[in-house]
């Protein structure tokens, strides 16, 4: 199973593919919104893809590896996983390899996902959930069509989530569609 989009490739996770995603979860610049800028160890890596490999075979989703469209170079990912501190609820985020950045693709693999899920799953409701100064991922999360719910201490940070509900998605769907 993998999704196309224009320009990209999401596909599930091989476990061995944590080498892959390591230089990216290891650049203090993707991690600065995620962890204040420090690198996850090798372990929370391979954790990390571990609970892909895992969500993907329990629920057919995760947080897909995304590639170009010659499948070769890991660029990052995004779809949903669980959120793990508040209430465990379907969360849909992005991480990409800092030279991806600026392009658009972020937003392109995020509204595949976001289909995919509402579509082909039962899913009620999405949440989203970033720092406050993370704006290009807020700005993701409002082109998106999620709209602000709370802002929270998790983590020893504030954060802010987003939501969006199954129904929403859809009847918004319909209407684009009936235009
Ligand atoms: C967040 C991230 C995935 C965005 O990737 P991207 O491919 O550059 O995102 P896109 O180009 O699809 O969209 C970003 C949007 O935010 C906008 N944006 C970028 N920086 C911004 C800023 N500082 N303030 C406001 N808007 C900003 C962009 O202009 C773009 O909007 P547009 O399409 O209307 O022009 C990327 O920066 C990243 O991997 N960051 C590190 C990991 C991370 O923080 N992930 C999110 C955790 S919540």
């Amino acid at each position: 199973m993998i999704l196309k989009t224009e320009r990209l490739i999401l596909s599930p996770w091989q476990p061995e593919d944590w080498i892959a995603f390591r230089p990216i979860a290891q650049d203090p610049e993707v991690m600065r919104y995620i962890t204040g800028g420090k690198p996850w160890t090798d372990d929370e890596i391979r954790n990390f893809i571990d609970r892909q490999v895992a969500l993907f075979a329990g629920r057919g989703f995760c947080r897909w590896k995304v590639t170009g469209q010659t499948g070769e170079e890991v660029m990052g990912f995004c779809g949903v996983g669980f959120w793990r501190g508040a209430i465990g609820e379907p969360e849909i985020g992005w991480w990409l390899a800092r030279r991806f950045w600026g392009l658009g693709y972020a937003s392109e693999g995020a509204r595949a996902a976001m289909e995919d899920v509402f579509r082909r799953t039962e899913l009620p409701r999405l949440i989203s959930v970033a720092m406050p100064g993370n704006r290009a991922s807020i700005h993701i999360m409002e082109k998106l069509g999620m709209h602000f719910e709370a802002e929270f201490e998790g983590e020893n940070t504030r954060l802010v989530r987003y939501a969006l509900t199954r129904d929403e998605y859809l009847s918004r769907a319909q209407a684009l569609e009936a235009r």
